[in-house]
């Protein structure tokens, strides 16, 4: 698989983290002060990780900060997308959406 790189677009309480190909945004997220938003893949580009990749780099620079997922509908998307954000730490809350909490000790 073509490997994608990571960009990053960082200001004092948001950043966008997003993969260009031939200049354009084929896939993207935004964290808001503490908000996660609008993880988004190209059509054409889904099942290739992408998702999987900008959600890395976010954890990465995030791993001891609390994030909320903003909610999200799993019937609506279709697709196992508490599954998707479990694999990166995220726990269902009681509103039924996910949030990230850090922990002081990774097990
Ligand atoms: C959800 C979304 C971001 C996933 O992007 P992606 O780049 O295709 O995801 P990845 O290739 O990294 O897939 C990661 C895992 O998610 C799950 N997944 C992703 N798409 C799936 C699908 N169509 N059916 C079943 N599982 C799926 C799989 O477990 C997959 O791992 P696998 O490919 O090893 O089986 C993309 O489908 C999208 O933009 N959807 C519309 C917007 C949206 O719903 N955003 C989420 C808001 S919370």
């Amino acid at each position: 698989m073509k490997h994608f790189k990571v960009k990053k677009s960082c200001e004092k309480n948001s950043a966008h983290y997003f993969i260009k190909h031939k200049n354009s945004v084929i896939a993207q997220a935004f964290l808001v002060g503490d908000a996660l938003e609008d993880l988004w893949v190209h059509p054409d580009y889904r099942r290739k990780g992408l998702a999987t990749e900008l959600m890395s780099e976010l954890m990465k620079d995030s791993s001891d900060i609390p994030i909320n997922l903003l909610p999200v509908d799993e019937e609506r998307i279709g697709i196992d997308i508490f599954g998707f954000y479990a694999k990166f730490g995220f726990v269902i809350n009681e509103t039924g959406s996910m949030d990230y909490e850090p922990q002081r000790c990774k097990i």
